[in-house]
């Protein structure tokens, strides 16, 4: 009998396999242009593929890796191709990769400072060093969490909190005590936020949305408004979100102005910047955040513009004790006397936490401040040079200003006014381009128009791709 530890396989398959499993990697990375970047697959065609029950047995290494390539490969969007440029297009960057292999081997659960000190402090020093690349200000300590829907989970769990209304302890409902909380938005949120009061006992009639003006920011006349009113009618408002950079236009909330109700009011301000956020590293667009450093709490994802493999979201804010009011609940087992050190399970819903510090120091380091903002400063420039080219032509409109990498456009011939077909053909040069295989674009509707949306944000993304989408678009809608 073998005296190497079991893992699972024979370590020197493991590292045969592991080898060619890195050299696939190197050339998918290489190459992933040569994919078609919209899987191509039907409903149903992969799984019928698959066995509906599991080997009892082992099987080998050389199968798996056989079936990967083709079953698996061929029902995968390819997010990392360039050509991506539906919803926020993202990016698993090589460093990035590097540092997810080695938290996966390491198979760290950070729930606790002393099941791993270098998991909870490499999180403290990375959400710092971001904290610092934004421009927001010291008071704010930030934690990983998976997505930015759970990060606003977690944001406003805490603003209830921060009302002292014993929610923790009693809970809401039956409660006579306690008028109907309400939270404001606008009517471009995202949809996690309205998720999250659904989660939260708020509910979907407590979250008001507040209507924006002609280029998709909240009115804050009418928050200030809806406020009073909803006072006089007997609801409790608790927390206020605003967004820098709403998903189908991307556009950016009048925080200040916000901010300034908010103080009034003395409401919880959290800003949901998942994408848009991270504009601030580049110092010509640090002003994305203005009044943000008043918030009480900010999410921002790295997965998404920042070269990082899904998932890592992080969540700043200036109120650790009163998330950790929310959260903390610690069982004879998981107490420690480890004395005045972070305990992350403290600030979340989770208990068990992956090791995704590793992968965005492997980043930062890997990028150096200077190479990311490079990165997100050319992505800025080609979506106005695709915005120029929009404006240009004729036959095509611009349907939203463009503030950071997503434009938002129509086919739009002269003489058609029935929305209706406007909508089809539209749908129909998306749907034409994605089978292409070359770009992958998705839409929205903006004031009951059916927009295209290009969204620049893959790190291989150059211009000779928006080049080629431009002239897919145009070709396309030439045949209609
Ligand atoms: C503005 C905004 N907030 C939140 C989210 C949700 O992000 P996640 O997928 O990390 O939950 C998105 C997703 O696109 C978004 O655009």
């Amino acid at each position: 009998m073998s005296n190497q530890p079991f893992i699972g396989m024979d370590p020197e398959e493991f590292r045969k396999h592991g080898k060619e499993v890195v050299d696939w990697i190197a050339d998918y990375l290489k190459n992933a242009e040569k994919y078609p970047v919209f899987s191509r697959v039907k409903p149903g065609e992969i799984k019928n593929q698959l066995p509906a029950t599991p080997p009892a047995t082992s099987e080998k290494m050389e199968l798996i890796l056989a079936d990967f390539h083709r079953i698996i490969l061929p029902g995968i969007t390819h997010w990392n191709h360039p050509g991506f440029f539906a919803y926020f297009a993202n990016s698993a960057s090589a460093p990035g990769i590097l540092g997810e292999m080695l938290a996966t081997a390491l198979n760290v659960n950070g729930m606790l400072w002393r099941t791993s000190p270098s998991a909870t402090e490499l999180e403290e020093v990375v959400t710092d060093w971001l904290r610092q690349m934004l421009g927001l200000p010291s008071e704010f300590q930030g934690v990983i969490i998976d997505t930015a829907s759970v990060s606003t989970l977690v944001a406003l769990t805490a603003a209830r909190e921060a009302m002292h209304k014993r929610v923790r302890e009693e809970g809401l409902s039956g409660r006579t005590d306690l008028p109907h909380l309400r939270l404001y938005c606008s009517d471009h949120t995202h949809s996690s936020i309205e998720k999250a009061a659904i989660i939260l006992g708020v509910g979907q009639e407590g979250v008001r949305k507040i209507p924006s003006d002609a280029q998709f920011r909240m009115k804050p006349d009418q928050l200030a408004a809806a406020i009073a009113e909803d006072k006089k009618n007997g609801w409790l408002p608790f927390a206020v979100v605003v967004t820098v950079g709403t998903t189908s236009t991307t556009s950016i909330d009048p925080v200040p102005a916000i901010a300034d109700i908010c103080q009034m009011e003395k409401l919880w301000l959290h800003v949901d910047g998942a994408y848009g956020g991270m504009a601030a590293i580049v110092p010509e667009m640090r002003s994305v955040l203005d009044g943000c450093d008043r918030a009480d709490s900010l999410v921002t994802n790295p997965h998404k513009w920042l070269f990082t493999p899904m998932d890592c979201s992080v969540l700043f804010t200036r109120h650790v004790d009163t998330l950790k009011q929310a959260f903390s609940l610690v069982p004879e087992y998981l107490k420690t006397t480890d004395g005045k050190v972070n305990n992350y399970m403290d600030w979340g819903v989770q208990l068990g936490r992956r090791f995704r510090a590793l992968k965005l120091w492997f980043i930062i380091r890997s990028f150096g401040v200077e190479g990311m903002i490079g990165i997100l400063r050319e992505h800025c420039r080609l979506a106005r040079e695709f915005a120029l080219w929009v404006d240009a032509d004729n036959n095509f409109e611009r349907l939203a200003p463009v503030p950071f990498s997503v434009v938002c456009f129509r086919y739009h011939p002269k003489g058609i006014l029935d929305e209706g077909k406007l909508e089809h053909m539209n749908a129909q040069i998306i749907d034409r381009i994605n089978t292409t295989g070359e770009a992958f674009l998705s839409h929205t509707k903006l004031n009951g128009r059916y927009t295209i949306r290009l969204a620049i944000g893959n790190i291989a993304t150059a211009e000779k791709h928006v080049a080629r989408v431009w002239k897919l678009v145009q070709q396309e809608s030439a045949k209609l």
